[in-house]
């Protein structure tokens, strides 16, 4: 579906290498993110899930940074996953004895390169630089650990410098070269030119790490492997200092979709390890992430709709299932007719015209109002339009009542209720409270209902003005309704207006019961 003449053609400018490895590092630069610590258990539980997933090298953490660290790299390796577990050290012996204790096969060494991490971090010269960086490559090598070793901040080293210190370092047997972009400076142009030349001069494979600080991490990740650079260190939902590192779903996906390059990864997790890892760390994607964010599939627009509901290809690069995700109609001012109609449809609520209209409206006046419309609210504006149209299955048939002060408020009240009659006599604190007494009792095997507010108005005085009475009631499901009746009775309105009130709730409760029925047929067939 995705697949157009242009990409397959541009593919034949690239120097793609023959195979992507995948070196996630959500672990350790992803658990660097302002905020986020995991725990031992929290890293097993996602290590397990980026191996389910397909990633080639699980960057677990920094053996030698803390106990933690030490033990969920230790405890990862055990696992024994397919994917290869990774620590990270400085160019420090006792940075790799740490590693080495977790019992790992394979290291990331780092020391920064850039004339600002030599001069104001590391205080070291040039020279110095290479030498330590050799000699932690050699005794990693002799204890034969696999070795990739990082020039942190790589980009903003001088050119002549940053190439002979790689040259020294595949010199000392090196097994992968890592470019950071440390402080994500790079843009796709200066990237080509940078992993063309690289690409030219080693044969080492190349990896590339880098930062979103301008948003072009997976622009720049994608340029590097277009220019041959085999390894991609990313992050689940992007995550790592600041803005973060090359997020894994995008990386993953556009390789895929823009690219037809075929992945041992199942897309099919990106989604709900998205999630899970968002739940552990408590950082919440924003809506609009790409291939993740709640509106990856997410449609308004009455014209986008339309398309979508033809063939979803119109406006969806690629299908919610193939990341597993899921497609949502939204409703709100922009919604238009054939949205509803299909979320009605998906609900099994059958309007006719007039109270498709009416609901149509609804939802434009929300919007309208800069409200949108959930799935929740749509059921329950469908419902009360469905409702209303129905014949009330509570009526009263009969009142009487008892008062003066010698006697408690009495009332003796008959109600029909689907068909069936009934009559009971209830006292209360006063007339009215007596009358709700004898209703609640009369529909008790019914439903159970709570006044939640009482309103009672004189419409233009004197001691025959009209009682015009508003309720709220609410039922043990906690749906609410209002009621509202008009009479020169004070207990007659209060009566109606109750039993309006419950009428409505009764409707609404039945409908939904309708609807849930329909709904688990329609999931059965
Ligand atoms: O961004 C960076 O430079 C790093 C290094 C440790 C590779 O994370
Ligand atoms: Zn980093």
């Amino acid at each position: 579906m995705y697949r157009q003449d242009i990409n397959i053609l541009k593919r034949d400018y690239m120097n793609l290498p023959e195979e992507i490895y995948f070196f996630d590092t959500t672990l350790r630069d992803g658990e660097q993110t302002p905020g986020v610590a995991l725990t031992v258990d929290e890293k097993i539980q996602i290590a397990q899930k980026l191996d389910d997933l397909g990633v080639d090298k699980i960057e677990a953490g920094f053996p030698a940074s803390s106990r933690g660290e030490f033990k969920a790299v230790k405890k990862i390796k055990s696992l024994d996953l397919d994917a290869t577990t990774v620590g990270l050290a400085r160019c420090v012996k006792s940075d790799i004895d740490s590693a080495l204790d977790t019992d790992i096969d394979y290291i990331h060494i780092f020391i920064g390169t850039s004339p600002l991490h030599r001069d104001y971090k590391l205080k070291m010269s040039k020279e110095t630089v290479i030498s330590t960086a050799v000699e932690a490559v050699e005794y990693a090598k002799d204890h034969g650990l696999c070795v990739e070793f990082s020039a942190e901040d790589a980009t903003r080293t001088e050119a002549e410098f940053l190439f002979s210190f790689y040259d020294e370092l595949v010199d000392a047997g090196i097994d992968f070269i890592n470019v950071p972009d440390t402080v994500g400076i790079l843009t796709p142009v200066m990237t080509r030119e940078l992993m063309s030349y690289m690409k030219y001069k080693y044969n080492t494979p190349i990896s590339v790490h880098f930062h979103n600080d301008f948003g072009l991490a997976t622009a720049n990740t994608l340029t590097a492997i277009e220019c041959g650079a085999c390894q991609a260190h990313v992050t689940v939902n992007g995550m790592g200092e600041r803005t973060g590192n090359s997020s894994l779903e995008e990386i993953v996906v556009a390789l895929h979709a823009a690219y037809q390059i075929d992945l041992n990864i199942d897309t099919s997790q990106l989604y709900s390890l998205s999630d899970f890892v968002g739940r552990l760390t408590g950082v919440k994607m924003p809506v609009n992430k790409p291939i993740v964010g709640d509106n990856a599939f997410a449609h308004e627009s009455g014209i986008h709709v339309h398309g979508i509901l033809k063939n979803s290809a119109t406006y969806e690069p690629i299908s919610p299932e193939l990341v597993g995700h899921s497609r949502k109609i939204i409703l709100g001012k922009h919604t238009g007719a054939n949205a509803l109609k299909s979320k009605l449809e998906e609900y099994h609520i059958d309007l006719n015209d007039n109270q498709f209209d009416k609901v149509f409206s609804q939802i434009k006046e929300l919007g309208d109002k800069g409200k949108c419309v959930t799935d929740d609210d749509l059921k329950a504006i469908a419902l009360t339009e469905l409702s209303s149209a129905r014949e009330t299955p509570i009526k009263l048939k009969g009142l009487g009542l008892l008062c003066g002060n010698i006697v408690s408020p009495t009332a003796t009240v008959k109600l029909e209720i689907d068909g069936v009659e009934k009559e009971t006599s209830e006292t209360g604190v006063g007339p009215i409270d007596a009358s709700l007494n004898a209703i609640r009792h009369l529909i008790k095997d019914t439903m159970h209902i709570e006044l939640e507010e009482y309103n009672l108005e004189a419409i233009n005085g004197g001691t025959d003005a009209l009682a015009d009475v508003f309720v709220i009631s609410s039922d043990k499901e906690g749906n609410k309704s209002t009621g509202r009746a008009i009479d020169d009775d004070v207990v007659m309105a209060s009566i109606l207006a109750v039993l309006d009130s419950i009428n409505k709730l009764l409707l609404i409760k039945r409908s939904s019961e309708e609807l849930s029925i329909k709904l688990k047929q329609s999931q059965e067939i």
